[in-house]
């Protein structure tokens, strides 16, 4: 299997509801077998996202529960790997080992159980490697508190990210640095929107409580202020299906720092845009943000998409919610199917490293490479760039991107605003990093990392 050509976007959230599999699911050494085809494709560059979608669905739930440990756990099972075995054994078994070992540093599993159901994963997959498997393993049992001793010892074992991810938070965020290493091996909470279109936020919080999905202290939370979002954060996870009105469009599951986008740009200008307001959402898929723009106003909204694919799940999202857009499957750095018209706003969610959605995604940290943040930072500028023209004067243009390194957020905007001298910078969260508690501390939102900067185009041109 080959390397993906360049990250470009995040993938679509496999949802992370355990560390260990549901009951009554499949045996551990099937899931554990699963798991280590996992493992070692991300290794070789692949997606978890892709890679899940692949399994059988009577296998997925279980495999992904431990792929998300396993993953939150690699830069220590590899120290621990290669101290027990330096020459790294064919990529299934050594995707097994790491596996075993990843669960063994941290989950529910009892660490015998675990490493009997290693190796009876091996015996059925690669028989001759059984004997190292279980070698290995018991040595590891045996030795745990020193050989954790001296593999914590390394940075990227001890804080499970590739070395030049931690220098280049380290180097971004020299006093959060860790706080947000740390946060990113959290499981996130599941956050909600509710459709405005449908009735309050207020109402649908009444529903949760009803079906048992919210506490009752959750409805005495004061309503924010109108450009300001009101994410409902479920204290478990559910399947979306059990989400009252989910099917009828009462409600999304969104991100509580995605879900600052909408009322940021619909009140950029001091008041809200006008109905039949021209809105570019210019990189809409899987189109959260766009549908949430719609449920806030009567906009006459473009949502493009360089993906097509990917596209058709924006209609399927407006579809569902009951909105509407014009979608159009186009590169936004080559505006050639703009019909001339200005925009009154623009909102450009850019293609990033997704560094600020790690928690929801635990293999992007794997996949990445550092060479891909430039390149990044370069599709960020010319996608900026080619937009700006389309926006007319006097609107606004809200910038963002899940990430929490610097070079794909203020960076941008500063060596934005140097080329563009009718480009001035609004007020706006700036970067929102997954350690501070932002938005509503009562609530537990505490949301991924993100970048917002809202531009505003001046009347006279440079
Ligand atoms: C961060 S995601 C957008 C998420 C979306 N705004 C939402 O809230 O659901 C970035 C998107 O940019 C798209 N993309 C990447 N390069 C693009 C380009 N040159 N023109 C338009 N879309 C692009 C990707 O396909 C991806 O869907």
């Amino acid at each position: 299997m080959s390397r993906p050509a360049r990250p470009s976007r995040p993938p679509s959230s496999p949802s992370d509801q355990a560390s260990s599999p549901p009951p009554g699911s499949l045996p551990l050494w099937q899931l554990l077998s699963g798991c280590a085809d996992a493992v070692a494709a991300v290794r070789q560059g692949h997606s978890l996202t892709d890679v899940l979608a692949e399994r059988r669905p009577q296998e997925r739930p279980g495999v992904q529960a431990l792929s998300f440990a396993v993953l939150r756990r690699l830069g220590m099972a590899q120290a621990l790997r290669q101290k027990l075995v330096p020459k790294a054994p064919q990529a299934w078994v050594d995707a097994l080992l790491l596996s075993a070992l990843a669960l063994a540093c941290g989950s529910e599993y009892n660490e015998h159980t675990l490493v009997d159901q290693a190796v009876e994963a091996a015996k059925r997959r690669a028989k001759p490697a059984s004997g190292l498997v279980n070698a290995v393993l018991r040595r590891f049992l045996r030795e745990r508190a020193e050989l954790l001793a001296t593999v914590e010892q390394d940075p990227v074992a001890r804080f499970n990210h590739p070395a030049w991810w931690i220098n280049r938070l380290k180097k971004d965020w020299p006093e959060h640095w860790q706080a947000i290493l740390m946060a990113n091996q959290e499981q996130p909470p599941m956050t909600l929107r509710a459709n405005q279109r449908h009735g309050t936020v207020a109402a649908y919080r009444q529903r949760l409580v009803e079906a048992g999905l919210l506490p009752e202290s959750d409805l005495s939370a004061e309503q924010p202020p109108v450009n300001q979002p009101d994410p409902i954060a479920l204290p478990h996870g559910v399947p979306v299906g059990k989400l009252p009105g989910f099917e009828q469009g009462d409600v999304s599951v969104q991100d509580a720092a995605a879900q600052i986008a909408a009322p940021l740009l619909i009140h950029a200008g001091g008041h809200p845009l006008p109905a039949g307001a021209r809105v570019l959402d210019a990189c809409a898929a899987p189109g959260g943000k766009t549908a949430h723009l719609l449920e806030l106003a009567d906009l006459d909204v473009t949502a493009l998409d360089a993906d097509p694919q990917r596209l058709t799940r924006v209609n399927e999202t407006l579809s569902r919610l009951g909105l509407k857009a014009t979608t159009l499957a186009a590169d936004a750095s080559q505006p050639a199917w703009w019909d001339g018209k200005p925009f009154d706003a623009i909102l450009l969610d850019a293609p990033c490293s997704a560094s600020g959605i790690v928690r929801r995604h635990p293999d992007v940290r794997w996949l990445r490479r550092e060479s891909d943040i430039a390149a990044l930072a370069q599709t960020q500028d010319a996608i900026l760039q080619a937009l700006w023209p389309l926006l007319k004067p006097g609107g606004h243009l809200l910038y963002c991107t899940c990430s929490v390194f610097k070079t794909e957020g203020q960076d941008r905007i500063d060596a934005f605003l140097q080329r563009n001298t009718d480009a001035q910078a609004c007020p706006s969260p700036g970067h929102l990093l997954p350690v501070v508690e932002y938005l509503d501390p009562a609530r537990h939102n505490r949301g991924d990392g993100f970048f917002y900067a809202l531009l505003s185009k001046t009347t006279q041109g440079a």
